[in-house]
């Protein structure tokens, strides 16, 4: 049975923040929701957060996720300490009672890693470990002569052999739940902080010949903690390298793999280029040879194969089919349905509305909660009137409508069948089928007319 305790007390005073540390986002998440999503890779019996610092922002932030337990440290009283909080929470039951200890600033260790990590522990104990050139400030790991970890040592403990270690605590680890409680009980706070160190059990592991092991992560961003803005940008930047190094992989072109932003899922088919800038937020997928033209901002989108995105489109929750086109510069905003070859172009704003096959909006157009059929074509600056000042009405364009420029569909109203709109038409009233419907007053011309002359 294993359980995952992870440590969020830390009060983060160098983020110079209210926010509670954790909090704090990484790739548009906060960071202790990337934790908790390596967490429940690993298919735990619970998990445990430990809080302290804004305990009630931090638990509010996760009401309604399901399995997961808080426990309060109040003070904080070092990292052994915080764990302490978590034991009424451990579940035991079987043979192979596990707890697993990670940090909500630590954001993004991998579940592969931490797999591995229980995997080295047989039913011992397992630290996860770096080798780092400047170990600066880190936990060391003791070894004898033989390789055998002892315990370890923290930065301000050590003496001038145990600092020149490079091996180093990255902070997280697994113990037999039994046997991490009983150690818990044990350790004291006599030491150059005055803390109770979870580091410690490692020394108690070893006076009780448990077995004490060491994995490595696969890749060193995922040890690094979150402690100022300075680090929150260098993690950030890491992990978008990472996964732009993940869609390269994929077979997607990226323009620029520093210039990319993924917050979230990107889903990507076969040949897809995506170019300078653009940020995906959410969970957005890609089909077959799409095109993602510069410095476009895609949240939870579902783009099908052959579809061209131009420069600067701001797509939000919406689905768009087969080769359509969209932008530069459009606007697709929640519930919007495209179909195959739509054209949405220049200034044009969709939302709340489906748009049939091979239908266009080229230029300067609002169609707001509509439903428009195949082959429309919606002419430059027309306008749905959807909202009366109280409530939303729709608006039925029916397949083959052409609709002259400037026109205002005033909803509810229905363009039918085949139906064209004069240029300049304020629809007020339904337009029949196959006729052509003009509301704008007769041009006429005043023969003679002279303009005004101004006064001498
Ligand atoms: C800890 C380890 C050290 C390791 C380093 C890696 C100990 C004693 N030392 O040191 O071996 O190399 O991490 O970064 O464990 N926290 C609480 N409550 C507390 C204290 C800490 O929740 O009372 C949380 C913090 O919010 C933070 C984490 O535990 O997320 C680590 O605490 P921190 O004080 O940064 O530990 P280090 O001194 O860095
Ligand atoms: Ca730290």
């Amino acid at each position: 049975m294993l359980n995952v305790v992870i440590l969020a007390a830390g009060l983060g005073k160098r983020m110079k923040s209210d926010l509670p540390k954790v909090l704090h986002t990484l790739a548009g998440r906060p960071m202790l929701s990337h934790v908790l999503d390596s967490a429940l890779q690993l298919d735990p019996a619970r998990i445990t957060v430990v809080v302290g610092h804004g305990a009630e922002r931090v638990r509010a932030a996760y009401e309604g996720w399901p399995d997961l337990c808080f426990a309060l440290q109040q003070p904080q009283q070092g990292t052994g300490h915080a764990v302490q909080q978590a034991v009424p929470q451990l579940l035991e039951g079987d043979a192979d009672d596990v707890t697993l200890v990670l940090y909500g600033d630590v954001p993004l260790v991998q579940a592969d890693t931490l797999k591995r990590l229980l995997a080295a522990r047989g039913q011992g104990v397992a630290v996860l470990t770096e080798i780092l050139d400047d170990a600066a400030g880190y936990g060391r790991i003791v070894r004898d002569a033989g390789g055998k970890v002892l315990r370890i040592v923290e930065h301000k403990d050590a003496d001038a052999a145990e600092l020149a270690i490079r091996e180093v605590n990255t902070g997280m680890l697994a113990a037999p739940t039994a046997r991490l409680k009983d150690w818990l009980s044990r350790i004291d706070n006599n030491n150059a902080q005055g803390e109770y160190y979870l580091t410690d059990i490692i020394g108690l592991a070893v006076d009780d010949s448990v077995p004490v092991q060491v994995a490595h992560p696969a890749a060193a961003w995922e040890t690094l903690g979150v402690n100022s803005r300075a680090q929150q940008v260098q993690l950030e930047r890491a992990w978008q390298r990472e996964q732009a190094r993940r869609q390269l992989e994929a077979g997607v072109t990226l323009a620029d793999s520093e210039r990319f932003d993924v917050r979230g899922s990107l889903i990507c088919g076969r040949d897809v280029f995506i170019d300078v800038g653009c940020v995906f937020e959410g969970l957005v997928e890609l089909g077959d040879g799409v095109h993602v033209g510069p410095y476009s901002v895609l949240r939870n989108m579902t783009i099908a194969s052959g579809t061209r995105i131009e420069a600067y489109s701001h797509l939000d929750d919406a689905r768009v089919g087969r080769d359509a086109r969209i932008g530069p510069y459009a606007r697709l905003r929640p519930g919007t349905t495209l179909a195959d070859g739509v054209h949405i172009g220049n200034f044009v704003e969709v939302k709340n509305s489906v748009v049939g096959k091979d239908s266009k909006a080229n230029h300067l157009a609002y169609v707001g909660d509509a439903d428009v059929g195949e082959r429309v074509n919606v002419g430059a600056g027309t306008i749905t009137c959807n909202y009366d000042g109280a409530n939303k009405w729709r608006t039925i364009i029916e397949d083959d409508v052409f609709i002259g420029s400037d026109s205002q569909l005033v909803a509810p109203v229905r363009v039918g069948r085949g139906a064209t709109l004069g240029a300049g038409t304020t629809l007020t009233r339904d337009a029949p089928p196959d006729q052509l419907t003009v509301s704008r007053a007769r041009q006429s011309s005043i023969e003679g007319w002279t303009r005004p002359v101004k006064k001498k």
